[in-house]
């Protein structure tokens, strides 16, 4: 049975201390930082770009994916591999030539992801799987943390984890939006192996390494369940 791997958003982090966000990420346990990229044109806000990146990669040995709610993210593909991101993920209503730019992410020496928004179906990039690495399904609409979990996207999920599976593709798949200890399991349930969470880390109950382990036990119940 594949491990559940989590990974930390920093949207709701404290933007003044990120350097000290992602050492604490690290200690708690995450396995993986994931940059909200927003450019408010594909998403209303505008978050940070790769200088911001950059400037925290010596602090932490973690992967780095980034995920870019942008639009049209071709012409600054090299800046987010420069930067130290190992995964970068670009939605597939943001680019006119997806199969294109999944192959120029490959080609800089980073892993090609691909997310979809929730009302774009799976179908939009099963003619691509083969060149993708990891699948993000969002379970909200991309552009602000803290939104509620739907529900609605576990069937997409599990026709991934089907298409994945079937075909013997080498795929993560990811979800990402309201992933938190009492909706992780559902994922989970659906196929997910890959969890990102931003508010659930960086607010709760007691530590961020309790948060951590509540969230991975939860997982690991959902992934046994499947
Ligand atoms: C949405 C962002 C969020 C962020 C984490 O645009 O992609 O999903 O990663 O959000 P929460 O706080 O819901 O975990």
């Amino acid at each position: 049975m594949r491990a559940a791997i989590l990974v930390a958003s920093v949207l709701p982090a404290d933007f003044s201390e990120l350097g000290q966000q992602v050492k604490q990420l690290e200690k708690a346990g995450v396995d993986r930082i994931q940059w909200d990229v927003m450019d408010g044109r594909f998403v209303p806000d505008l978050t940070f770009g790769p200088d911001v990146i950059a400037a925290n990669r010596r602090h932490v040995s973690l992967g780095f994916e980034v995920h870019l709610m942008v639009d049209d993210p071709d012409p600054m593909l090299p800046r987010w591999v420069e930067a130290g991101c190992e995964i970068v993920i670009v939605h597939a209503e943001a680019t006119r030539h997806l199969l294109d730019t999944l192959s120029a992410i490959r080609d800089l020496g980073a892993r090609a992801g691909v997310a979809l928004n929730p009302a774009t179906p799976l179908e939009g990039v099963t003619n691509v799987l083969h060149l993708t690495d990891l699948l993000l399904v969002m379970t909200v609409d991309p552009g602000f943390g803290g939104q509620r979990y739907l529900a609605a996207m576990e069937p997409k999920i599990a026709a991934a984890r089907t298409e994945i599976d079937h075909r013997g593709l080498q795929v993560e798949l990811e979800v990402d939006g309201g992933i938190n200890a009492a909706t992780i399991g559902a994922a989970a349930r659906a196929g997910a192996t890959v969890f990102c969470a931003g508010s659930a880390l960086f607010n709760g109950t007691g530590t961020m390494g309790d948060r951590v382990a509540a969230l991975r036990q939860a997982a690991a119940a959902g992934m046994e369940d499947k």
